[in-house]
């Protein structure tokens, strides 16, 4: 555990964050955060509680939500809150008209997701799996954004898009639903990101490392490896929203990119 510590300070080791360069960007700001009931997006939600904006808070635990909401409007943000399961069309629909009726809206932080972790072998029957991956992970962003780009286009928003290192690295064995979908909203955002740009919109995505969130909990091998805690990542998001980078990934990632290749042929070349 101690082991993990040391290396978690290393490996995690993010921007500096400044409270007072967030709250002076986002103030005032209409804040979209798509899966703001858990780990994530919980924590942004209650850091930006500290910013004096207007949060809109999207999940599908309606009493969770509430409760959130009661928290951080005891901070200085004012809290709007809608439950919504962003995979189907309906729901996904009303939301949008709910946020079209405010009218408003400066930054979306595209973060709601669902991960598994699952070899092919043991899927047969499952192909919900699939299609519940692209659902949330690819066409509720596209769907969302592409219905929300005019009042962003209006503020001369940002979009922070929350993906995964999954998405940079070589495709990896038992991730395949995961990370299909988490790259495929990646190539979508990076090939609509000069586009935004080119119409005052800031495109960010962060690519994260494994977070200690409800998310990696039913993966048994990830509670001893080392991982970001949930209010580093929220802080790193935070920065991201007064720095507007196009991207971060952790410092190490290029090393264990070239591993992932090495790895990756290993099995390829005994066929
Ligand atoms: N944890 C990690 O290691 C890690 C690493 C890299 C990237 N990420 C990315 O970070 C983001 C947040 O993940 P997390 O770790 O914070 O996971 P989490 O604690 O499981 O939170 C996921 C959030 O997404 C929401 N969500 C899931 N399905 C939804 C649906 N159908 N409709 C509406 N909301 C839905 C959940 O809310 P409800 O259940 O209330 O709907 C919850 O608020 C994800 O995009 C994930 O891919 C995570």
């Amino acid at each position: 555990m101690k082991k993990n510590i040391i290396l978690e300070k290393i490996m995690f080791k993010t921007n500096r964050f400044y409270l007072k360069k967030m709250q002076q960007e986002c103030a005032g700001k209409t804040i979209l955060i798509t899966g703001a009931s858990s780990g994530i997006g919980e924590q942004l939600a209650f850091l930006l509680g500290q910013v004096d904006c207007r949060l809109i808070l999207v999940a599908r635990r309606t009493e969770k939500l509430y409760a959130m909401k009661a928290e951080i409007e005891g901070m200085k943000a004012a809290v709007e809150v809608f439950s919504a399961d962003l995979r189907v069309d309906r729901e996904l629909g009303s939301f949008l008209d709910f946020v079209h009726k405010i009218g408003k809206l400066d930054i979306i932080i595209s973060n709601a997701g669902k991960s598994i972790h699952r070899p092919i072998f043991q899927s047969f029957g499952r192909d919900h799996d699939f299609t519940r991956t692209m659902a949330i992970n690819y066409f509720a962003p596209v769907r969302l954004i592409m219905s929300l780009l005019p009042l962003l286009k209006q503020s001369g928003g940002h979009i922070v898009n929350v993906s995964s290192i999954n998405a940079l690295m070589t495709p990896m064995p038992h991730w395949a639903a995961y990370q299909a979908s988490k790259s495929a909203f990646d190539a979508w955002f990076r090939s609509a990101a000069p586009e935004l740009n080119s119409n005052g919109i800031a495109a960010s995505t962060v690519y994260l490392p494994l977070v200690r969130t409800p998310m990696i909990e039913p993966t048994a091998a990830y509670r001893t490896v080392p991982a970001m805690e949930a209010h580093q990542a929220a802080r790193l998001i935070g920065s991201i929203l007064y720095s507007k980078k196009r991207t971060w990934r952790p410092w190490w990632l290029w090393p264990v990119q070239a591993a992932s290749i090495f790895v990756h042929q290993l099995p390829e070349r005994r066929n």
